[in-house]
């Protein structure tokens, strides 16, 4: 199959053209490089052998998009490309509707004049919201979102499922992921934050290279196995592999499908935080500090639909994400040049 796979320099964009590579897939990436770097597509040709084709080209940008179609027939698309970062998208939420909602729409405007009818969009639990007590289920539909980065993801869902249901023939997969962390084992590939990053494990890894002095820890007085925030990690190679699966499942199915992607498994900041010690070898100073306006207890999967529908299940334990995180992390200090 050729996959169009838009953010595919991406930390999660990049595993997964490596999976797909290693489904015997052809995938083509269109990305403009704003959170990522050219020489990751030297890195996953150094892992696979493979350099897939690429575009330079922002999805905002209609024009260049349409050319990227003009060059191949594609079977399906695996649409990555967005803004990601929370605390930013409340600061400006004009630019995040902008790129994640006008950048999709010229996507899907393309694919239906191209005639590409299975999509596999990147959705996030963050469209639970806070509403729901854990195990989250797809069958809870959605929660208030508490940023507007989270409400694009919702909105595309939204968006791809009323297409699904325009368009027969149409198959949208809506994978809702939980929190991706670790690397690909061969260290060439893993996640490059921008400047100091937001989420833990890239500021633990910064931690543990010396270039971060401590962690501070957003609480310890919820009501959780220690008091720290509880979530469902899941390796970035499982979640890239989730979505060789869910190509497969759309070849076979019409309609819009909301799937949760995460391991049904939760971790403290604290366990979390000691699994990574334990593959670095070294103490990681931490202090305790306020709660994070906006964060949650516990949120997890349940992730029984996955195995039901994709017959996807995750493969690695939380020692190796945070060995193979370390590996990459170590290896790369400053990102990937
Ligand atoms: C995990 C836990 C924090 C940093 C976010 C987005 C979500 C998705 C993934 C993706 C929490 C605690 C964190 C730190 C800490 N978005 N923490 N000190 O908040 O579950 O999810 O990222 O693109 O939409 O909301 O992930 O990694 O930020 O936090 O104590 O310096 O670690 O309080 O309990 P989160 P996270």
């Amino acid at each position: 199959m050729r996959v169009l796979v838009t953010g595919g320099t991406g930390f999660i964009g990049s595993h997964t053209v490596v999976e797909l590579i290693n489904a015997g897939h052809e995938a083509v990436i269109v990305d403009n490089l704003y959170n990522s770097d050219i020489h990751v597509l030297d890195r996953i040709e150094k892992i696979t052998g493979v350099r897939p084709e690429f575009f330079e080209t922002d999805i905002l940008d209609f024009e260049g998009l349409e050319k990227v179609f003009q060059a191949h027939e594609y079977d399906a698309i695996i649409h990555f490309a967005g803004y990601k970062a929370v605390g930013e998208s409340v600061a400006k939420p004009l630019v995040y509707y902008e790129n994640n909602i006008s950048g999709s729409l010229n996507l899907y405007h393309l694919a239906a004049k191209y005639n590409v009818k299975r999509i596999v969009f990147s959705s996030s639990a963050t469209v639970y919201g806070d509403d729901f007590e854990a195990p989250f289920k797809e069958e809870y539909g959605y929660g208030t979102t508490t940023n507007p980065y989270g409400t694009t993801k919702l909105f595309n869902e939204r968006i791809l499922t009323d297409l699904a249901f325009a368009d027969k023939e149409l198959s949208a997969v809506l994978l809702r992921y939980f929190n991706p962390i670790g690397a690909h084992k061969s260290g060439l590939i893993g996640e490059v934050p921008n400047g100091i990053p937001n989420n833990l494990l890239p500021y633990i890894a910064k931690v543990a290279n010396g270039q971060l002095p401590y962690l501070s820890v957003f609480g310890d007085d919820y009501d959780t196995v220690d008091g720290t925030g509880v979530r469902d990690y899941i390796h970035v190679v499982d979640l890239a592999r989730a979505h060789v699966k869910a190509l497969d499942y759309a070849m076979n199915h019409t309609g819009a499908e909301v799937i949760n992607i995460g391991t049904g498994k939760g971790y403290s900041v604290l366990q979390v935080l000691h699994a990574y010690e334990k593959a670095c070898g070294k103490e990681i100073p931490y202090k305790i500090v306020a709660r994070r306006p906006g964060d949650i207890a516990t949120c997890y999967a349940d992730p029984s639909k996955a195995k039901k529908l994709l017959g996807f299940e995750t493969q690695y334990d939380i020692e190796e994400m945070c060995e193979d995180g370390y590996r990459f992390s170590s290896q790369n200090p400053d990102g990937i040049k």
